[in-house]
């Protein structure tokens, strides 16, 4: 696993531009090789987001903790370049107080999940916090492992332009309709 995160991350760093940065979310089981391989590579940590889920699943088996949190590690392709942060839009999405790493963001809606099922869907307003923090519109925004189409979603809507990929045709066919339908009629945030 750590070989296949230095591998693709290596292929991101390779595609920013100097002052481009990368958004990697993940839980125990892969994050903390994410963050090596990003120091490993030279990228520089900006932050780690905690984004706290609402609703988290329960525990079945009873002997853990109810994972309730995710974390988003934001980063930068070099460690000298200035990086994007449009820090006023957050303060002004944080009722004008500045924006904590603590991110409490509900589970996707039904309204996003009518296009098929994904097991690790993320909520709209997370990726659309992210876009809004660290790009601008007109960006070019990619997302390696697209899933069901929410990165895609959130840059047509905010006026980012997007390139994905996915492994899995089905998931293609439920992010190519999740996008046709945003296109055709765009929600307002
Ligand atoms: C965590 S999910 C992404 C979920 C997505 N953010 C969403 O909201 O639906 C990761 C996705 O990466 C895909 N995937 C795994 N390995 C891949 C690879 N080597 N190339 C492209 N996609 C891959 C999986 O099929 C899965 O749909």
């Amino acid at each position: 696993m750590h070989e296949f995160n230095l591998a693709w991350l290596a292929e991101c760093r390779r595609l920013l531009k100097p002052t481009g940065t990368i958004w990697v979310s993940g839980t125990s089981h892969n994050i903390h090789s994410v963050g090596y391989a990003l120091q490993t590579l030279g990228f520089k940590i900006l932050n780690d987001v905690a984004w706290l889920k609402t609703n988290p699943p329960p525990n079945l088996s009873c002997r853990y903790f109810t994972h309730a949190t995710e974390t988003l590690i934001w980063a930068r392709r070099d460690e000298t370049a200035k990086h994007k942060f449009n820090y006023a839009e957050m303060k002004r999405a944080n009722a004008g107080k500045q924006m904590q790493s603590l991110w409490r963001i509900g589970a996707p809606s039904a309204r996003e999940k009518r296009y098929g099922k994904h097991p690790t869907q993320k909520p709209e307003a997370l990726i659309e916090r992210i876009l809004l923090a660290s790009t601008d519109a007109g960006d070019l925004v990619v997302d390696p492992f697209c899933g069901s189409g929410t990165t895609a979603v959130a840059c047509a809507r905010l006026g980012r332009h997007f390139a994905g990929f996915e492994l899995d045709a089905n998931y293609l066919k439920v992010a190519a309709k999740r996008i046709k339908d945003e296109l055709r009629s765009p929600r307002t945030r």
